[in-house]
Formats: structure tokens, sequence, C-alpha cells
């Protein structure tokens, strides 16, 4: 089974890929974990990526669409993946689809996390004092959901034809959340 997870910054997208990967056993994908690390460790990627991310802009389709090919074609994560904020826009949401059939896969769910900005904004400046996320600040937050908002309605689109579209609300509490998901995910 693999599982694409999407929302806005600060949606709870990687709190419940933690739980769905425990509980299904699985294995979470975030671009964003991803990018940071190369952030982290300085790479010559890291170096070139840092500014973009920390302006709360997509990096490149390329990029992204290399790192995920990693995972798809290695069979330690055949049909394990939860996809956590990947596809970001329609572009890549073609190209998850192109490698998955390239790699003989496919999503079987698609759930994206309804959450307001006051919502988001409160979480994020919460989570900055725990992680001190460089793009964890008001006016980064505000400008990563416009890039949210501005991408994915084309992707809701996308999922929405192939019917494999689960809407859950983000508001309620982490559990109640988590919940509702494994319900959704117990019943494909
Ligand atoms: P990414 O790391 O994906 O960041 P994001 O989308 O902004 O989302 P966050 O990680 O901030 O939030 P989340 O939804 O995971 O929420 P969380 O569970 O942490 O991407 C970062 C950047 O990388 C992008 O801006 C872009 O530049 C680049 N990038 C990444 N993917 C890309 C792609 N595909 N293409 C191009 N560029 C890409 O929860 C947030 C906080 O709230 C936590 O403290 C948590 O404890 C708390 N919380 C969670 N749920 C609840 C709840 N129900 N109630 C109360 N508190 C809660
Ligand atoms: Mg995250």
């Amino acid at each position: 089974m693999n599982i694409v997870i999407f929302g806005p910054p600060g949606a709870g997208k990687g709190t419940q890929s933690n739980f769905i990967v425990k509980k299904f056993k699985l294995h979470q994908l975030s671009t964003g974990e991803l990018l940071r690390k190369e952030i982290r460790d300085n790479t010559e990627l890291g170096q070139k990526i840092s500014s973009i991310i920390n302006s709360g802009h997509l990096v490149s389709d390329i990029v992204v669409s290399d790192i995920i090919e990693k995972y798809i074609s290695n069979n330690i994560y055949k049909d394990r993946l939860i996809f956590d904020g990947f596809p970001r826009n329609l572009n890549q949401a073609n190209i998850l689809n192109k490698l998955l059939k390239k790699y003989d896969q496919k999503i079987n769910i698609v759930l994206k996390l309804s959450v307001s900005l006051k919502t988001i904004k409160k979480r994020i400046l919460e989570r900055r004092l725990l992680e001190k996320r460089a793009d964890d600040n008001e006016e980064i937050a505000i400008k990563r959901y416009e890039t949210y908002e501005k991408n994915i309605n084309p992707v809701i689109d996308f999922y929405k034809q192939t019917k494999l579209l689960k809407v859950v609300n983000g508001e309620t509490s982490i559990s109640k959340i988590s919940d509702e998901i494994s319900a959704l995910i117990e019943g494909i």
C-alpha cells in the first residue's frame, strides 16, 4: 500500500505520517525532511536550496522527483511508502504517477488534511520554540501557506478524478484525526 498525505504547512502531515508508519508498517518519505537534511549536511544541493526553502517557495520539481525516485525504485520500500508533502503541484502529481507505473506500483489512498490559516500560524509558532526550523516564523509560514494555495487546486482535482481523495478535518485532536485516518485506510 502506498499513501499520499498532503495539506498546508502545520496541517499535521508529519504527525499523522508517524502514526501511520507505526500502525501500518510503512515508510515515511517527507520531501521537506529530506531537503532539510541536505541543508544540515551542507551538501551542494543543500547550499542551492536553502534560500528557496527559507523563503517559503517550492524547490524545483526535478530536484524532488529525483529524491522520490530513489525510494520508489528501491525494493525495500516497494508498496510501503507514505508520501508526506509530495506532490505539491500538478506536474509533481503526474511525475508521481509515471514513476509508480515505471516501478509497477500505485497509490491506494490520498489524504488531504484541511486546516485554517489561523490554526497553522498557532501551530507553527508553537513548534518554532521546540524544533527551531529556519522556515518557522509567521512571515514565512504565511508565504508557505500562499505557495500551497497557489499550486494545490489542480492536485486536488487530479485525485478527485481518480476517486482516491479523502478529505480529513485537521483541526481536531491528533488522536481523533489518527482514528479517522486509520478507519479510512482499513476501509480500502
Ligand atoms: P515541509 O517540510 O513539507 O513543510 P510544510 O508543508 O510547510 O509542512 P510542515 O512540516 O510545517 O507541517 P506538517 O503538515 O508536517 O505538520 P506537523 O505534523 O509537523 O516542506 C518544507 C519546504 O520544503 C517547503 O516549503 C518547500 O520549500 C520544500 N518542499 C518540500 N516538499 C516539496 C515538494 N514536493 N516540492 C517542492 N518543494 C518542496 O505539525 C505541525 C505542528 O502542529 C507540530 O508541532 C505538531 O505537534 C502540531 N500538531 C499536529 N497536529 C496537531 C493537531 N491535530 N492538534 C494540535 N497540534 C497539532
Ligand atoms: Mg512536515
